[in-house]
């Protein structure tokens, strides 16, 4: 299991004064040195923390992938085909949300979503759809040309620790083996943390988890180095 980091707090705290500390591209290099396999930035429609400069910045001085998580909106496939990460990971966008709240409706808008990746993928950029863990997404998903879906975990993370951790799991299981066998790879992110995070390895041929929120918060006390590395042992 590989681990992209999200760096997008980072951002956060720097546009706090404003300036440039800390350093976001500083921070993506942190992370490719001890190991992430990717740096994941979500560029909102408010540019609340990442802005579009940083994604520039970010795409042409790292070695590892970029995953840029953005909404399906004609402003960012423009901005992706431009920049041209890696990957992108379509996300659903409210501009009054704290942090993104639900997986991606894919079954109710699945034409749009087709036609949407489509120029992605032709010009090679892999594409990700983020959902919440429930069969209803996870055919739709399959049937859009997009290569992977990351499920949402926020509800398993939530979950944790109480009598409904299990059921919440379970979903995520399930999920994953459905996308799997309709051919789909399988990432998995939001909310996962240090104490949390050991059961993604119950979940067959997951692929990469994004974690974000968990790191910048530990590397506040420990350094980002350390918060990434602790992280990896913990996945490997
Ligand atoms: N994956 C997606 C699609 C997200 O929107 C987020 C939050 O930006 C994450 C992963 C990371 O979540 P967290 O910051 O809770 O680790």
């Amino acid at each position: 299991m590989l681990l992209g980091v999200n760096i997008d707090h980072v951002a956060t705290l720097r546009n706090a004064r404003g300036g440039n500390d800390p350093n976001v591209l500083v921070a993506a290099k942190i992370c490719e040195n001890c190991g992430a396999s990717s740096i994941t930035t979500h560029l909102r429609e408010d540019r609340r923390h990442i802005k579009d400069e940083d994604v520039k910045q970010i795409s042409e001085n790292i070695k590892i992938n970029l995953n840029l998580e953005m909404a399906v909106t004609d402003e960012m496939q423009a901005i992706a085909l431009k920049i041209k990460p890696h990957s992108v990971c379509l996300v659903p966008e409210k501009r009054q949300e704290v942090t993104t709240e639900g997986g991606l409706d894919v079954a109710g808008q699945l034409e749009k979503i087709t036609e949407f990746v489509k120029p992605l993928i032709n010009a090679g950029i892999e594409v990700s759809l983020f959902i919440d863990p429930n069969e209803e997404q996870v055919k739709a998903s399959a049937k859009t040309g997009a290569q992977f879906i990351e499920m949402h975990t926020g509800a398993y993370s939530n979950a944790y620790g109480t009598e409904s951790e299990e059921a919440e799991f379970l979903k995520l299981k399930n999920c994953a083996k459905l996308a799997q066998e309709l051919g789909l790879r399988v990432n998995a992110g939001h909310g996962l943390n240090y104490e949390n995070v050991h059961r993604m390895h119950e979940i067959e041929g997951l692929y990469e988890l994004n974690i974000g929120h968990s790191i910048i918060s530990k590397a506040v006390f420990v350094g980002l180095e350390q918060a990434v590395v602790e992280m990896q042992n913990l996945i490997r």
